[in-house]
């Protein structure tokens, strides 16, 4: 049984991309394999949020994981700040991954935008605290969207340059798991962009807090071209909303594209958005619900997490500890 490790921010409500590119694969998993999975609010802190804010989207992103069908007893599921060593192993890296790196990250760019000199240091060193993230279990399997493989390379590059320069065999290579044909959602508005909860444009996105006739209405005005569906994938060559249609409703219905195609190929997309939009409406409606309900007990839902980060904590103090002692830090105690 290896361990799994992966996280969410809570910067704004899950979307269907989260969804469908990493959540649900994270599910199975639960049985399969140790599995631990952190709502990652320090992450969140790398752009501003507002502290009320903050609070309650932390609360809400832990509900959605558990209405997706994150069960607390089957796996470890937790919020990131409450587990100091997180932080600390943070530091370490900050010391360990060279500046050069980072500058390679495109994320950073992304985020960044024109104006780097105005982000924060933490958006810049973010991936460090992603390796650390991980490494502090001893993770090696991550299951993310397509988006965060190049941080996962770097937290490999991390990970052997720590034992390189130490000469310990300490931090395991980690392997990410990127499934599925939706590994990349994109934006409703425009498809050559990913859907995401951080997007100005509600319209670009499905968040799993909509209600049905939301969804419905989001997915009729989704971006498409005036072009019937292909028939065939090669047919969606410079044709990127056709193409992420498609991909949801495969997605969501459990296909592949071309079994889409061979039913709704050469339709127009005013069909092919009603069946969508019902295909989202029957599979989101549930989860949408459950989360209500978590939601009204929140004391209950913050026990829940404690008691996860208690178990976190367990595993990663004695693996930070060795890496303190490592690195030649006096003992503490
Ligand atoms: P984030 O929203 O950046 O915290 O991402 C949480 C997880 O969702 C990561 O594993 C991402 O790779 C995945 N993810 C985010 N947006 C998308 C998207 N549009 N398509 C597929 N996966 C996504
Ligand atoms: N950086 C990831 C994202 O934005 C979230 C994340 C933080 C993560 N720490 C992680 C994912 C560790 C996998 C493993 O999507």
């Amino acid at each position: 049984m290896s361990r799994v490790f992966s996280g969410i921010q809570p910067s704004g409500v899950p979307t269907l991309g989260n969804y469908l590119g990493a959540i649900r694969n994270w599910v199975p998993l639960q049985d399969t394999q140790e599995a631990i999975y952190c709502v990652v609010d320090m992450h969140a802190i790398t752009v501003w949020q507002d502290p009320a804010e903050l609070r309650r989207q932390t609360r809400e992103m832990a509900a959605a994981l558990i209405a997706c069908g994150l069960d607390p007893k089957r796996c470890i599921l937790f919020v990131q700040s409450h587990v100091r060593a997180h932080a600390e192993l943070a530091w370490i890296f900050n010391c360990v991954a060279r500046l050069g790196w980072l500058n390679r990250m495109t994320q950073f760019k992304d985020k960044a935008g024109k104006n780097q000199e105005a982000s924060s240091a933490g958006l810049y060193v973010y991936p460090n605290l992603m390796a650390a993230d991980i490494h502090v279990y001893h993770a090696t399997k991550v299951p993310v969207g397509d988006d965060q493989k190049q941080h996962l390379e770097l937290a490999n590059d991390i990970g052997q340059k720590f034992n390189h320069d130490y000469g310990v065999d300490f931090f395991p290579t980690i392997e990410p798991l990127i499934q599925g044909v939706a590994a990349r959602v994109m934006s409703l508005r425009d498809g050559t962009k990913k859907m995401s909860k951080s997007d100005p444009s509600d319209q670009s996105r499905i968040n799993l807090t909509d209600d049905a006739d939301t969804i419905a209405l989001k997915i009729r005005r989704a971006k498409t071209d005036p072009e019937p569906l292909p028939e065939h994938q090669s047919g969606f060559e410079n044709r990127p909303e056709a193409r992420n249609l498609v991909g949801i409703l495969a997605a969501i219905t459990g296909t592949l594209p071309e079994n889409v195609l061979r039913e709704h190929g050469g339709q127009g997309f005013g069909a092919f958005k009603n069946t969508l939009a019902d295909a989202l409406v029957a599979h989101l409606s549930p989860i949408a619900a459950e989360m209500t309900r978590l939601l009204e007990d929140p004391a209950a839902l913050d026990a829940a997490l404690r008691i996860g980060a208690d178990r976190a904590s367990e595993i990663a103090e004695p693996i930070v500890a060795k890496a303190r002692d490592i690195v030649g830090f006096l003992p503490s105690r």
